[in-house]
């Protein structure tokens, strides 16, 4: 499908898509936030991808939502249109793992664009932050709940109150994300983690995404029995039987996701 504010490349079982919207710094319109999904849409249905790499340029992941598509928008419009709401679920409704590769800033919508998808590994150069505040409004795509549960109350309450950035060294730190690399070597990096997700088995993949993400939606009991269910699950696939069997005859496992 040819899209105008995204770049879709696939290689390897890994979907890389790119945003493109460099004279905005990624900023993230409607149009982006429509071919994003529909771009998801189409990796979750597409055999030839197990995982998906979201990335933007070495400057910006993403600057934040349009500020100047939303200055115009009354309570009213953006009540109305659910502003990247159904978008930003589309994300989280996504089965196949998503990684996040994240460079130069990441702000406001952009932030917690990154913080939607399963991990983020960023840039030495990244910069996060919730700046909306500076703009008379707040996080409205997840920020105040994710960047919360990430970082901890306190950490998320400054940066959402005085929206200050936060650099690469501190966001690993606080837990935002898996790891830095430098900024000439994250996408090679991120492709090999994502080629390496790929390798496995895709049902045993998909089972333990849903169960980590059940982490933020529900109790410690419940976690841990939709867990146990899972796991106890993934001894009917073929799949169990081989990585096992691989393992004790000291070879490489044949995953078909079955
Ligand atoms: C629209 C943006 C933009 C944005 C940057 N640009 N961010 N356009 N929306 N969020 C545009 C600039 O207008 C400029 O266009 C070009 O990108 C380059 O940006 P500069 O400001 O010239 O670059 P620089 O001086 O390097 O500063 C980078 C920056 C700054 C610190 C990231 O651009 C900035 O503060 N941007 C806004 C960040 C922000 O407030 N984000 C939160 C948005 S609200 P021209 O045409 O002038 O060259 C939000 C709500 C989410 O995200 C919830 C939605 C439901």
């Amino acid at each position: 499908m040819a899209y105008q504010t995204i770049i879709v490349e696939i290689e390897d079982y890994v979907a890389l898509i790119r945003l493109n919207r460099p004279e905005a710094l990624n900023a993230l319109n409607s149009q982006l936030m429509r071919e994003l999904g529909e771009a998801l849409t189409e990796a979750d249905r597409n055999e030839k991808v197990r995982c998906i790499v979201l990335t933007g340029s070495e400057k910006a992941f993403a600057a934040g939502a349009d500020i100047k598509e939303m200055s115009t928008k009354n309570f009213v419009d953006v009540y109305t249109e659910n502003l990247f709401g159904d978008e930003i679920e589309r994300i989280t409704a996504t089965r196949k793992p998503i990684i996040a590769a994240v460079s130069g800033y990441t702000l406001g919508g952009g932030c917690e664009l990154a913080m939607a998808c399963d991990f983020i590994i960023c840039a030495d150069n990244a910069k996060f932050g919730q700046p909306e505040i500076n703009l008379g409004v707040m996080a409205g795509i997840g920020g105040t709940q994710r960047l919360t549960r990430f970082v901890g109350k306190s950490k998320s309450m400054e940066m959402h109150l005085t929206g200050r950035f936060m650099d690469a060294v501190e966001a690993e730190r606080a837990g935002l994300v898996s790891r830095i690399v430098p900024a000439s070597k994250l996408l090679p990096e991120v492709m090999a983690v994502a080629r390496k997700i790929a390798e496995k088995s895709q049902i045993a993949v998909v089972a333990a995404k849903e169960a980590v993400n059940r982490a933020y939606e529900t109790t410690l009991s419940e976690g841990l029995l939709f867990e146990r269910r899972n796991f106890q699950a993934l001894f009917a696939t073929e799949d169990q039987k081989e990585g096992m069997a691989a393992f004790l005859e000291k070879r490489e496992p044949q995953f078909r996701d079955k």
